[in-house]
């Protein structure tokens, strides 16, 4: 990753932290859900990488669908709306669905999705989030799957893009600021 590490200013989240953290969560889920109908939604794009190990965390015979849902342009501040890029392909009336995503800032995209699909029937509507920017909160949205709490920074890494790069980057760091002028 020498390329990519040269726009790295720190990194918050090492490979090894997030591989045991998410071991936890999938142990924890896995005694949860026990002879549960589970769903696992991936938000595309960012919630990839964390789905991807995720999954594979969890001894339940689970399904995955995703979808994207965003409420980001390609810069860096919220623009406070909510749209259904790609839905789910299938139903999930009587699911358990558990929402996977890559980080939560302000909440307004996950206040806006859990009742949309509780409204769709799923049995109980969940949130795993891998990170958690709990200062810029907005929206009170209970989580009860967090990774790590990270500072009001802007994060890249393990999902996370800065105008859609960065996300194959395996740990979670922050960007030097001659980045965000290089344009
Ligand atoms: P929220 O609706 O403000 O909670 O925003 C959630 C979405 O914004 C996340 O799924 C990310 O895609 C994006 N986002 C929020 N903060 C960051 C960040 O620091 N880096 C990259 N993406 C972010
Ligand atoms: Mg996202």
């Amino acid at each position: 990753m020498e390329q990519l590490m040269k726009d790295i200013k720190h990194v918050l989240v090492s490979r090894e932290e997030l591989e045991k953290r998410v071991a936890e969560i999938g142990r924890a889920i896995t005694e949860d859900y026990r002879g549960r109908d589970v769903v696992l939604v991936g938000i595309l794009k960012g919630a990839m990488p964390f789905l991807c190990d995720l999954m594979r965390a969890i001894d339940l015979p689970l399904t995955i669908d995703t979808m994207c849902v965003s409420s980001y342009g390609s810069g860096t501040v919220s623009s406070g709306s909510v749209n259904i890029k790609k839905d789910l392909d299938r139903d999930i009336r009587g699911k358990d669905v558990i929402v996977v995503e890559d980080i939560i800032d302000t909440g307004i995209t996950m206040a806006a999705l859990v009742p949309l699909l509780k409204k769709r029937g799923a049995a109980s509507v969940e949130l795993a989030i891998c990170l958690d920017k709990k200062e810029r909160r907005v929206e009170d949205v209970p989580v009860k799957y967090v990774g790590f709490a990270v500072p009001d920074e802007f994060i890249v890494g393990y999902g996370c893009d800065y105008a859609e790069k960065y996300r194959n980057l395996p740990e979670v760091c922050t960007l030097k600021s001659e980045v965000y002028t290089r344009a």
